[in-house]
């Protein structure tokens, strides 16, 4: 191998239940969710600034969405770099090349999968063998959903989504990806469910995680699945981005076994039974025109490796 390059694959998430809780003190929502990883990567590849001296982190970006990603210290790969070296007490550097298939501002998870991936490389790169927990605590200091980035499968998320605990899952699932034009804010979205929660003056009970999901889980069966799927931030993605009802509509008009947004949007998700009905799904979809372009993904998958 050579050691002054290491490259993995980042994949994205999606949020199979998306339970949101009352607003905390220090803004963040408890949460109750489910997280799975699928096999829509974004590819990541660090090189060792060895031998260049006084060379900071550099980061180039290319791919889906690439110009809507900042190539500079803000981006969140940058971040978990800088802060696995600083962890470390290092002062080591390294250039970073993202190529993207994740949609940027997508509800993917996309920008944790980038930091999470670069956790691992760079901890290759480095040869810091870090610990799994150590490298969970670093993630969860970067951002809600980078712990769950680190370790991919099929997961429970508490707390903000930090808070790991693991879920039987059997077989394989096959999902077709509805990709729109232009993003969604997290923070945004969030707040819009709350003030759709103020406005209906609905209770926010303190959620808990669905037993016939974790039943359909168990079992693999897709037709359960579909009838557990769930996202409190649905009906916020859609009064934002009011056209997603009906990317909703037609994927279900279409014969998907059940179509979501994907955590905060505004990309939508849809079950289909098996991998031929989701290569069919995903033709008739893109032929709709109700999205920008369509992806076929399948889940769960492993963390960057
Ligand atoms: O943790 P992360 O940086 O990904 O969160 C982005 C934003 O999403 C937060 O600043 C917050 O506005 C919102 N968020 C939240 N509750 C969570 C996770 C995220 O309100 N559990």
């Amino acid at each position: 191998m050579n050691s002054d390059l290491v490259t993995v694959q980042a994949p994205a998430k999606i949020n199979l239940q998306l339970s949101v809780g009352p607003v905390r003190t220090d803004g963040f929502h408890d949460l109750v969710t489910v997280f799975h990883a699928i096999d829509l990567c974004d590819t990541i590849t660090v090189r060792d600034n060895e031998n260049i001296s006084g060379a900071e982190f550099g980061i180039t970006v290319t791919g889906e969405g690439a110009r809507f990603v900042p190539e500079d210290a803000s981006n969140l790969a940058v971040k978990a770099a800088a802060l696995l070296a600083q962890h470390h007490g290092i002062t080591r550097t390294a250039t970073i090349e993202i190529d993207k298939r994740i949609p940027v501002a997508g509800g993917m998870a996309g920008g944790s999968a980038d930091a999470a991936g670069v956790l691992i490389a760079c901890d290759r790169l480095w040869e810091l063998h870090t610990p799994m927990t150590v490298l969970e605590q670093l993630a969860a200091q970067l951002g809600s959903d980078i712990p769950f980035s680190l370790h991919g499968g099929t997961a429970i998320g508490t707390g903000r989504g930090e808070v790991l605990s693991p879920v039987i899952a059997t077989g394989e699932f096959h999902w077709v990806i509805a990709l729109m034009d232009g993003g969604l804010s997290t923070p945004k979205v969030y707040a819009e469910c709350d003030r759709l929660r103020a406005e209906n003056v609905q209770a926010e009970n303190q959620p808990s995680v669905s037993e016939p999901l974790l039943m359909a889980l168990r079992q693999g069966d897709p037709e359960l699945l579909a009838r557990s799927l769930t996202n409190d931030l649905q009906p916020a993605a859609i009064s934002l981005m009011p056209k997603l009802g009906r990317v909703i509509d037609t994927g279900l008009e279409l014969g998907a076994l059940a179509g979501i947004v994907s955590g905060s949007g505004p990309t939508c998700v849809f079950l289909a039974k098996d991998k031929d009905a989701s290569i069919g799904l995903a033709a008739e979809l893109a032929g709709s025109g109700v999205c920008r372009t369509v992806r076929t993904a399948s889940g769960p998958v492993q963390g960057p490796r």
